[in-house]
Parts: structure tokens; C-alpha cells; sequence
């Protein structure tokens, strides 16, 4: 069984946005998009990975692969709802309008029409591609409601026993909106009302919206947020927003922060965990493939599991109790330390102080964190090598997770998160180190 530490890493292949993120039955589930025969996006399937703690992951067989009309050529990102004891998924259903001859898991032109479906499962280990799914929303055909091609990603949940779905879509591929649909048996769904707020990049995708406390906030990612001609031009990001659940009337008056300052992330799904905390994980891009002993060569990996939570009227995204228990074991000697392994650093940095590992290095100018890692990823143009956060107000303590090809900054307690990938770190660390931690049964 192919297993995964702190990290979800594709099983080989490729992977992007996770999907049906869950605790359902004492388990939690990751689903995630999947294209199981190259390391490169194609036709979508949901693979799939449980977890007892979010630590700890096992990958399972595909859970939802194309088989009928309406999903032919793709299981596109969506959410999962546990109700009478049922895991639902609800998911994107791809039909291309014709295929590219030269690559049938491309459409020609890149044309095609996106409907909702959902697939019950009764334990989330069985999904039954052929008989258990059903289309939910078919294809808008109503312009001043939803794009007939860009309209995806369900994020449904339940609340005072209605059930709710938010859509990420798009006004004629100009500007990103998103459509709400309610219903009151999570099959049968009704459009209700949509937010255009102009601000949102070209097309939205992967919205959420979720309570914490007396709080909603809005996730999503916008594409052409960033519009730089850069590596990345889309990204994650979140706002403060206000919701009337029986109107679906949604606003959000304030800023956004990006989810992550290193904007590598993209496509961020949250739900609640086992004890009621908000947890969000999200999907880093890779530019390219990396060739390990236990897999086919892979590419893309997630984030580890963040809380969310909002304080001031910021958003913060803050390490877990599970992964900061399982990172805690402090190394009296430094020496001992096996760069192979996901180790933690913390630090407390002055102004014209650094810490380097492996050559991505960590640093303090004008009040910003900034990160540069033009060291470690050479060979890729037209990227962003270096990334800052916004102004720290002079405070600059670090919580440092390095696991492989991942390295994620917490920032005064996960005031910003700034997280790149990497290739080939150096196994040398230097500057201004204060501890450094591991898993204790990894040592
Ligand atoms: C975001 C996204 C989603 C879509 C999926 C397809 O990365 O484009 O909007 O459902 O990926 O793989």
C-alpha cells in the first residue's frame, strides 16, 4: 500500500485540486483530479486517500472514473456531504463537444459542455461508476445564469437543514462570478442567485464559503488574477464575506488576502475536521515531474492540512495540533538530522537576519518575509523565484515545514503562509536556526 507522510503526493502521475476532503466514518477522505496514465493533465478522475490523522496517508484505488455521457471525458473538482449515513460527491461532468484527434484527453478548440453530477457511496471505499450516479444540474443553457462551459467545482454543504451549492463561473470568460443552488434533499437542486463582484479574475474556480463562528469566509481561485504574464497568473484566495442563506445573496466588501504568499497554491478546499476546526488543504503546481523509488514519476502534491481562522477581521492559516504533535520531537544535535525526512524549523529572525536551507533562502527586508529560490529551481524561466508577504508590523517568527519538494513558511502564528516548491535542496542548512524538529518515529 502506497503511503504518504504529512504531504499527499500523487501515487504517480498527476495530480491537481483536491477534491471531497471529508471526515466521514472516522476516516477522513482526500479525493483529488488524477490522470493515471502520464505525468501531465488528461481526461479527470478523482483518485482517492484516507488518513485516521491527517498525518498519515494511505492512497486507494480510483474512486470516480468517467462512464457516461455527460462525464465522458472528465470527473472535474467537486465536494463530498455525509447524509443518512451516505458519502455523496458531488463533482464537474465533462463532455468535450470533439475531441483533439491527436490527444483524445484534450477537446479540439477546447471545447466543451459542464453539467453537475454527484455518485452516493455507502462507506466511501465502494463507488459504483456504473449505477450509482446520477446528473443533477445539466448544462446551463441560460447565459444570464451560468456559462455552459465553465461552470464547475460544487462546494456543497448543509445548513438549518437546507443544503447549499456554490459554483465557480464566469461571465462570457470577462469575469469570474459564482451561482448558488439550494436544495432540500441534497438531490434535487434549485438556482437560486449568483455574486458578480467584478474582482475576481476572468473565471472563478473552486469557490467555498463556510462559517467559523460568527465569521463566513469566502475561498476561491480566480483565474488571471495576476496579470503579469508570470508563472502564476492564477491564484488562491480568500475574503471575509457576508451571506443571507435565504437569498444565497452573497457580498464581499472587504479585501482578499491570497491564501498563500508563495503562489504556488491553487484550487484550496476546506471542511471540517474530526473536532469541528476548519481545515483547508490545497494543491502546489509543479512545473515539472519528479522521479522517485516507490512510484512512477509524478507530479503535484498538497499542502499539509491548515486551520483556518479568523481573528480581527484577518484570516489566518495556522499549523494543526496533529502535524504540529507529530513535528515535535527537538533534535539536541543538529548532525543528526536526515535531510530525506520532513523535518520543521523555527525562528525568530532580526531584520538583517536569514536562514538558508538548501539554498532557498529565507529572509527579512523592509518588514516583508520574502523567500528566494532561485537556487532551487533552475530551470524554469518564466516562474517567480522570489515571493514576499505583506508587512509583518516587526514581528518575525517563523514555523518552517521542509518535506521534499515543499517547503511552507508560517508567519507570526500563520498570519501568512508563504509555501514554494523546490527541486534538489542542498542537504546544508546555515543562519539564524533556533530548533529544529522532526517526527519522532521517523527518527
Ligand atoms: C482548477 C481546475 C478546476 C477543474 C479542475 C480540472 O485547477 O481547473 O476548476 O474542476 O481543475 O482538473
Amino acid at each position: 500500500m502506497l503511503k504518504d507522510t504529512l504531504h499527499l503526493k500523487a501515487p504517480g502521475n498527476w495530480i491537481n485540486d483536491p477534491n471531497g476532503f471529508i471526515y466521514y466514518k472516522g476516516k477522513y477522505h482526500l479525493f483529488y483530479q488524477h490522470f493515471p496514465y502520464a505525468p501531465v493533465w488528461g481526461t479527470m478522475h478523482w483518485g482517492h486517500a484516507v488518513s485516521e490523522d491527517l498525518v498519515h496517508w494511505e492512497h486507494l484505488p480510483i474512486a470516480v472514473f468517467p462512464t457516461k455521457e455527460y462525464d465522458q471525458n472528465g470527473i472535474f473538482s467537486g465536494s463530498a456531504l455525509e447524509k443518512d449515513g451516505e458519502l455523496l460527491l458531488y463533482y464537474s461532468a465533462v463532455k468535450y463537444l470533439s475531441v483533439d484527434e491527436n490527444n483524445i484527453h484534450c477537446a479540439e478548440g477546447d471545447d466543451y459542455v459542464t453539467s453537475q453530477a454527484m455518485i452516493r457511496s455507502y462507506d466511501g471505499f465502494h463507488f459504483d461508476n456504473w449505477k450509482d450516479k446520477k446528473e443533477i444540474i445539466p448544462v446551463s443553457r441560460v447565459e444570464e445564469i451560468a456559462h455552459s462551459k465553465h461552470t464547475r467545482d460544487p462546494k456543497v454543504w448543509e445548513e438549518d437543514g437546507m443544503y447549499y451549492m456554490i459554483l465557480g463561473s464566469t461571465i462570457a470568460e470577462k469575469a469570474g462570478r459564482v451561482v448558488f443552488y439550494r436544495s432540500s434533499d441534497a438531490v434535487h437542486w434549485e438556482y437560486v442567485n449568483q455574486y458578480r463582484g467584478g474582482r475576481y479574475g476572468r473565471i472563478l474556480e473552486c469557490p467555498d464559503l463556510f462559517k467559523i463562528g460568527n465569521d463566513r469566509v469566502f475561498m476561491g481561485s480566480p483565474m488571471y488574477i495576476l496579470d503579469d504574464g508570470k508563472e502564476y497568473m492564477h491564484n488562491a484566495l480568500c475574503a471575509l464575506a457576508e451571506f443571507e442563506p435565504k437569498t444565497c445573496d452573497l457580498s464581499l466588501p472587504g479585501k482578499y488576502q491570497f491564501v498563500d504568499y508563495g503562489l504556488d497554491l491553487y484550487a484550496v478546499q476546506s471542511n471540517v475536521d474530526a473536532d469541528g476546526r476548519r481545515v483547508m488543504i490545497g494543491w502546489m503546481r509543479m512545473p515539472c515531474e519528479v522521479q522517485a523509488d516507490d512510484r512512477s514519476d509524478w507530479n503535484g502534491m498538497m499542502t499539509q492540512p491548515r486551520v483556518v481562522e479568523v481573528e480581527d477581521g484577518h484570516i489566518y492559516f495556522k499549523v494543526h495540533p496533529a502535524v504540529d504533535s507529530y513535528m515535535s520531537k527537538v533534535l539536541e544535535d543538529d548532525e543528526m538530522l536526515d535531510f530525506t525526512k520532513p523535518y520543521r524549523i523555527q525562528t525568530r529572525l532580526a531584520p538583517h537576519e536569514f536562514v538558508d536551507i538548501g539554498g532557498y533562502r529565507i529572509y527579512i527586508e523592509e518588514d516583508i518575509l520574502k523567500a528566494d529560490r532561485s537556487k532551487v529551481f533552475k530551470h524554469y524561466k518564466n516562474h517567480r523565484l522570489t515571493s514576499d508577504t505583506p508587512k509583518l508590523e516587526g514581528r518575525y517568527e517563523l514555523d518552517i515545514f521542509v518535506n521534499g519538494n515543499i517547503i511552507e513558511i508560517f508567519a507570526n502564528g500563520g498570519r501568512y503562509v508563504l509555501s514554494n516548491i523546490v527541486y534538489d535542496l542542498r542537504h546544508q542548512l546555515s543562519g539564524k536556526i533556533d530548533k529544529i524538529m522532526v517526527a519522532a518515529e521517523l527518527l
